[in-house]
């Protein structure tokens, strides 16, 4: 008997679930997508070669700039959401679409920053590379990023 009333429970929660999880697909989400690149960006800013420059849009572009990829499960709830979130977080911390706009001594800093964020592997967040595994950073890629970055800096 008590073992009934239990599974019972369980399924109304699991009902419940399911319906608050429906509802959340029908609200609306603001999309961060500019058509094209942005004459301030990074990229334009400075001559970045391709292999540095594919590694920072796939792990870095989609919550720091205005153009993120989105991907089929970006349209379902709550991962639409979060990555909104991010976006919103992430741009105000640093946003390649606007790089030319950066004072020398902001962007000196925030280089800094950047450096120390994929040196410790803090960025990309963890919750973004158990999707996105491409945007992992292999021990090479790691060298190769911070080296150039590095130069970056200290030219600046
Ligand atoms: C999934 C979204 C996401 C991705 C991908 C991502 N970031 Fe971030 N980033 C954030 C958010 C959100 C913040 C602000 C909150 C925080 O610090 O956690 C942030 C903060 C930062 C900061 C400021 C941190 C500080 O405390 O000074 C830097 C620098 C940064 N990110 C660099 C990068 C670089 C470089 C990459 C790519 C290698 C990257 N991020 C990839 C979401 C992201």
């Amino acid at each position: 008997m008590r073992f009934r009333t239990k599974r019972k429970k369980r399924c109304i929660i699991a009902c419940i679930a399911v319906v608050i999880l429906g509802g959340m697909q029908f609200v609306p989400v603001q999309r961060n997508k500019s058509s094209g690149m942005s004459s301030s960006d990074f990229m334009n800013v400075y001559q970045v070669p391709d292999a540095i420059q594919n590694k920072l849009r796939v792990a870095c572009y989609d919550c720091h700039s205005n153009n993120t990829r989105y991907s089929w499960y970006n349209n379902i709830q709550p991962v639409a959401w979060l990555l909104e979130r991010h976006v919103s977080l992430g741009k105000a911390e640093l946003d390649f679409s606007v790089w030319k706009d950066y004072s020398v001594r902001r962007k000196r800093t925030k280089l800094k920053s950047i450096i120390s964020q994929i040196d410790e592997g803090a960025m990309p967040l963890s919750t973004y590379t158990l999707l996105h595994r491409d945007a992992v950073f292999s021990k090479e890629e790691k060298e190769l990023v911070l080296e150039w970055l590095q130069q970056l800096r200290d030219s600046l």
